[in-house]
């Protein structure tokens, strides 16, 4: 008895949880956001195409899809998205907007390119985790994530991402994990509190962080190679002219040389024979 009612209480809860849900929350938005998703990205193993099935539409049905994770496991609702190593191509998903109450999102291990969108932060504005590492996006590493104030996870390794990192990620409070190894980086790092694990190798030229050169050195450094690289230019240079000359002169003392009848008629001979092996 005692099983039972608490069986049809736990129904009545659903219940009315659905309907709650249903109203409150506009979940069809989540569903409209997969669908695009699917349809943006090319997915040669098809493991978005066999498993991300909207034909058949019951309450929670997008939860057992592959990589998603809900809310509630009967609630179309994506809390996280882990659509890791299954080799997908194209550019970062915007339409991932539309899943409004992503908390995580990883799309490491696949061969995405173009750049990380400028207003990504509008994107997936709540997200905890973002990992985009171990792709082919491109370009530099957009200011705006400095607005996605719950990152706790933030990784980019193993892309082709150029120019600084925004200083502003310092503000970051919630984060403890940054990782950007294996980039173009340059310039100076954010300062991060010591809470922060920091992941810079790798990079063209970073400076100012945790086992980095001091950006002052490394500038003045930089001058006095650029001074060096002048130096020994000119004198490059000037060798340069000089073996050009020489050239020329080598050249036209052999080319005096070819005039010679006698190196002239050996020449033709041989192209003779040449034609008569060919025939
Ligand atoms: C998807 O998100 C955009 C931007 O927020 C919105 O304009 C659009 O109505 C959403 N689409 C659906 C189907 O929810
Ligand atoms: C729809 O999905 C439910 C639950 O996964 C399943 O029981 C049902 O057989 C499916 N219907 C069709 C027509 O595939
Ligand atoms: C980021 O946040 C700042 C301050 O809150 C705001 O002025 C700026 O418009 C935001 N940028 C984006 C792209 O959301």
């Amino acid at each position: 008895m005692v099983l039972h009612s608490r069986i049809f209480s736990h129904h009545v809860v659903s219940f009315l949880l659905l309907i709650s849900c249903g109203m409150t929350y506009g979940t069809d938005t989540d569903i409209f956001c997969l669908k695009t998703i699917k349809d943006a990205l090319e997915d040669p193993n098809n493991y978005l195409k066999f498993s991300w099935d909207f034909n058949n539409r019951t309450e929670g049905f997008i939860c057992k899809f592959i990589g998603v994770e809900c809310w509630h496991p009967d609630e179309n609702k994506v809390l996280n998205l882990r659509l890791s190593n299954m080799g997908l191509k194209g550019q970062f998903p915007r339409t991932i907007q539309n899943c409004s109450s992503l908390t995580g999102l990883d799309l490491s291990i696949n061969k995405l390119s173009g750049t990380i969108p400028g207003d990504i932060s509008t994107l997936v504005p709540f997200v905890t985790s973002l990992d985009l590492s171990s792709n082919e996006f491109s370009g530099a590493i957009p200011v705006t994530l400095s607005n996605c104030t719950f990152l706790n996870s933030l990784k980019l390794d193993q892309n082709r991402l150029t120019g600084q990192i925004p200083l502003q990620f310092g503000i970051l409070s919630r984060l403890k994990i940054f990782s950007v190894s294996n980039n173009l980086l340059t310039g100076q790092v954010p300062t991060f509190s010591s809470q922060v694990s920091v992941n810079y190798a790798n990079n063209q030229g970073l400076c100012g962080g945790n086992g980095l050169g001091s950006c002052q050195a490394k500038s003045s450094k930089s001058n006095m190679a650029v001074i060096a690289g002048a130096a020994a230019g000119g004198v490059t240079l000037a060798a340069l002219g000089l073996a050009v000359g020489m050239f020329f002169f080598v050249r036209r003392v052999s080319f005096k040389k070819e005039e010679d009848p006698e190196g002239n008629k050996w020449a033709r001979s041989l192209k003779g024979t040449k034609q008569i092996k060919a025939s």
